[in-house]
């Protein structure tokens, strides 16, 4: 499961640096950086940065469907949220849908699926735990990319691992300490996956850079809300999409000794939507491929997304 930054392609203003005919072009990437719009290759960041030192910030993910971003509303709930429980302030936090906009058309990105980052750090000063004091900017860069979505997979299911959460007691803040995460993704990389399903305390959680679910006698679970998942946005959606359904659903942790009697199972996150899971450490789930229900909320999450174009 690619988390942003991979698969993606370059996009951007692509201005011709050269003769006619085969000639070299440079793709020039526009983004963003405390209030400024610049080619990338012209930002550079304080070595003091408090996100480069701590990793001391946080961060969004935000779909662009050819037209509009995917729930943004959710997003900047997140995000003021997730700003609030670590205490960094940007006054400017609802100027992002429109950062976000210019540079979708920045980027000539219009017509393309692409992902918008935003990261927020407490800024740059001396390095010392306490935070700045006085209290400095926060660092606030933001950038537009198209990407291919991954349809084959998509279509038909990913391969997943199951490993211990290793990661802390604050994964409802969508942090960019995310070295477990990392170490956990590449791990199911490395076994040819596409996914890290975490178990903490016999119950599992959430994945690397998704949330999951399963179906078990018919019913639809994921996690709760907590300090041991992140509240995701497509996840949100997925329920609000089974409840009108008719699914019946289950906000509760599925423990690992049960994971054998799911009929089905899928992940959500912003670049992968709704994805089916067909393997977990090599076990089939179901009849190892994607099933009824998955394929009913993917179609009925693809359905809706024209609502959001407002
Ligand atoms: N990851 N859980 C974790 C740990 C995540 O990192 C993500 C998203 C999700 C799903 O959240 P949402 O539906 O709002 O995308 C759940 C993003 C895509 C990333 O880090 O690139």
């Amino acid at each position: 499961m690619p988390p942003l930054g991979d698969r993606r392609e370059a996009a951007g203003g692509i201005s011709p640096s050269g003769g006619k005919g085969g000639q070299k072009i440079t793709i020039m990437e526009t983004a963003y950086i405390n209030g400024k719009f610049l080619p990338k290759s012209e930002i550079s960041i304080s070595p003091d940065d408090r996100g480069f030192l701590f990793a001391d910030g946080i961060y969004e993910v935000v779909r662009w469907y050819e037209g509009s971003f995917y729930d943004m509303d959710g997003h900047m709930s997140r995000l003021k949220r997730s700003m609030k429980e670590v205490r960094i302030e940007w006054p400017d936090a609802d100027s992002f849908p429109s950062i976000a906009m210019e540079l979708i058309a920045r980027n000539n990105l219009h017509n393309l699926p692409s992902l918008l980052y935003l990261q927020v750090t407490r800024g740059s000063a001396k390095r010392t735990h306490a935070f700045p004091s006085p209290s400095v900017d926060p660092t606030v860069y933001a950038f537009a990319r198209s990407f291919h979505p991954e349809t084959d997979l998509i279509e038909n299911g990913i391969g997943t691992i199951l490993r211990k959460d290793i990661r802390w007691d604050r994964c409802d803040i969508k942090s960019v300490s995310l070295l477990p995460n990392i170490l956990s993704f590449q791990e199911a990389r490395d076994s040819g996956c596409y996914e890290c399903i975490f178990v903490r305390d016999g119950l599992i959680t959430e994945c690397a850079c998704s949330n999951v679910f399963f179906v078990i006698d018919g019913i639809l679970y994921t996690h709760p809300e907590s300090n041991h998942v992140l509240s995701g946005i497509t996840r949100k959606n997925t329920l609000r999409l089974a409840r009108n359904e008719g699914i019946p659903v289950s906000e509760t942790a599925v423990p690992e000794k049960r994971l054998a009697e799911a009929s089905e199972a899928f992940i959500t996150n912003t670049s992968f939507e709704i994805a089916p899971v067909v393997t977990i450490d090599n076990n089939k789930v179901g009849k190892g491929v994607p099933g009824p229900v998955t394929k009913l909320l993917r179609e009925k999450f693809l359905a809706e997304i024209p609502a959001f174009k407002g």
